[in-house]
């Protein structure tokens, strides 16, 4: 690929005359179960140039330039793309220690072939923090997209997001409820911000913690004398969380337009979007691997290290609340599976050993997210192999709109691809993994089911436990705004109008 390849979508629509990164390599997946979300079926795969060209039962090897894998007893599927990551993000007084090539190189094992991160402004502006997020994407190895941070309120801000839309595909931008002095926006900010989304067909996202009151909480433990990484967990309770999830669902409901609650943590926030979706409102509920699969006893761990890795936002909750969230999951109440990958080292950690509100918050996961979600959610007979790959991969492509480009293994779909082997077992650590973190929150976790090849647009980036990557060759993915959320938002608008102007022709029709 060629210098600034990252944003070839960029400059030519579609990627179009960008011949994908494929660089004439073949290759033919043979023997296989290949599955999308809508079936599963025993199929060949043939790739060429980076796209998919054919699926179908024994498709014949042809020549000699054709790579061929055997897929045997295999699963073929989309690569994972996580919606929630942050690389190389700048929060609490730190950078995250995973940047967009480490990042992608911890993606790729774990077969996640395309991530989408949160671009931060620079002092509330968008055109700035979009150039400082190419800058970090310079060194990116995989495809990727940006959603936006919106921190601040004025019409330069509502002009900007309007560019964002339609010069730079992004089309969704994200809220935060919490981090009050930072990051976090009032109630008449996000109202403004939902009536700007709407009008330009852009995703609302948000970050649902009262941040008011865990201000209020954090001060309570202070003075309580609880200054350690359990002090976290107990300053922002579910209660917190199910409040800000209520509020923003509220809100896009008057507002009338699709709302995304990223990191759904607690039964509390669950709930609210549960009941949401009953009542027929376009809510889209994320939750993360940490919530689904940890719980919030590790913060009481008397060494500050150990502790200190589990301190998120909003908190891993106590035992419970993840196995509901994995219900949840499986029964479509929450819809598609992200990690909240943001890492920091235990010297960055360190930074609040003495008061928790300065440990920086995060936790890794982009490299876990798709064995853990197989291991838990496949093997334990929770969801099916096409509901797995509906939770990793189509849904996120079909709520940004880049479905069936990403998220399918279809002819014309880029070649983004998954061997995962059932039958092999892993153990998760620091020892292994590829992020730049001397920790992990899934330290020592064992289970079941292998990615051992993936294919990132056509090449083998990692196979047989071998890394093959160049920094610099992802590329920008635009996504396009009015996504199928967005259906049918218009008509309801008309209805409720016509319905306010004949109030007593409503009342006679109800009777
Ligand atoms: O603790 C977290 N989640 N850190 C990343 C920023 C955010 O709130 O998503
Ligand atoms: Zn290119
Ligand atoms: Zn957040
Ligand atoms: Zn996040």
């Amino acid at each position: 690929s060629h210098p600034g390849h990252e944003f070839c979508a960029a400059a030519g629509g579609d990627a179009a005359g960008c011949g994908g990164g494929g660089d004439g390599t073949r290759i033919l997946i043979k023997g296989g179960t290949v599955v999308n979300a809508h079936r599963a079926e025993a199929a060949d795969v043939y790739i060429e140039d980076g796209v998919v060209l054919a699926v179908r039962p024994n498709i014949p090897v042809g020549d000699d330039n054709v790579r061929v894998i055997d897929a045997t007893g295999k699963y073929v599927m989309p690569g994972g793309i996580d919606p929630h990551t942050h690389l190389a993000m700048e929060f609490m007084g730190t950078v995250t220690i995973d940047d967009f090539f480490s990042g992608h190189a911890a993606a790729l094992a774990g077969g996640t072939t395309m991530h989408i991160d949160f671009v931060i402004p620079v002092n509330g502006n968008l055109t700035a923090g979009l150039e400082s997020y190419k800058q970090k994407a310079a060194s990116s190895a995989m495809d990727y997209g940006f959603h936006m941070a919106i921190t601040k309120w004025d019409d330069e801000v509502a002009r900007e997001m309007e560019v964002m839309v339609k010069e730079h595909g992004i089309n969704s931008f994200k809220f935060f409820m919490a981090y009050k002095g930072s990051l976090m926006v009032t109630d008449d900010l996000l109202l403004e911000g939902l009536k700007k989304c709407k009008s330009l067909g852009a995703l609302a996202m948000v970050h649902a913690e009262n941040g008011d009151a865990v201000a209020e909480g954090q001060q309570r433990m202070i003075d309580l004398g609880i200054t350690g990484p359990e002090g976290h967990a107990l300053s922002r309770p579910p209660i917190l969380e199910g409040e800000a999830t209520a509020r923003a669902i509220r809100l896009a409901k008057f507002i009338n337009t699709p709302l995304y609650v990223v990191h759904v943590m607690s039964i509390d926030a669950m709930e609210e979007i549960a009941k949401a979706k009953r009542e027929g409102q376009k809510v889209i509920g994320e939750p993360v691997v940490s919530g689904l699969v940890l719980d919030d006893s590790l913060l009481w761990d008397p060494d500050f290290t150990i502790a200190s890795k589990y301190v998120m936002s909003p908190p891993i909750r106590e035992a419970g609340h993840g196995k509901a969230l994995q219900a949840a999951l499986s029964s479509g109440i929450l819809q598609l599976v992200g990690t909240d990958h943001c890492t920091f080292n235990s010297t960055q950690k360190a930074f609040g050993s003495d008061d928790f509100r300065k440990i920086p918050n995060g936790v890794n996961g982009i490299e876990e997210r798709m064995h853990i979600v197989w291991d838990s959610m496949v093997e334990t007979g929770k969801i099916s192999v096409t509901d797995y790959v509906r939770v990793t991969s189509t849904e996120c492509a079909k709520i940004f709109n880049i479905y069936p480009r990403k998220g399918a293994i279809l002819e014309g779909s880029d070649a983004d691809i998954i061997i995962l082997n059932p039958e092999r077992r892993f153990v998760m650590g620091a020892h292994a993994h590829h992020s730049r973190s001397n920790t992990n929150v899934y330290e020592g976790r064992k289970g079941k089911g292998m990615v051992e090849v993936t294919i990132s647009r056509g090449r083998v980036v990692w196979e047989d436990g071998v890394l093959n990557i160049t920094p610099g060759s992802g590329r920008y993915v635009r996504m396009p705004p009015f996504g199928h959320v967005f259906d049918g938002i218009e008509k309801s608008d008309a209805a409720y109008r016509s319905s306010l102007r004949a109030p007593v022709q409503r009342g006679k029709a109800a009777a």
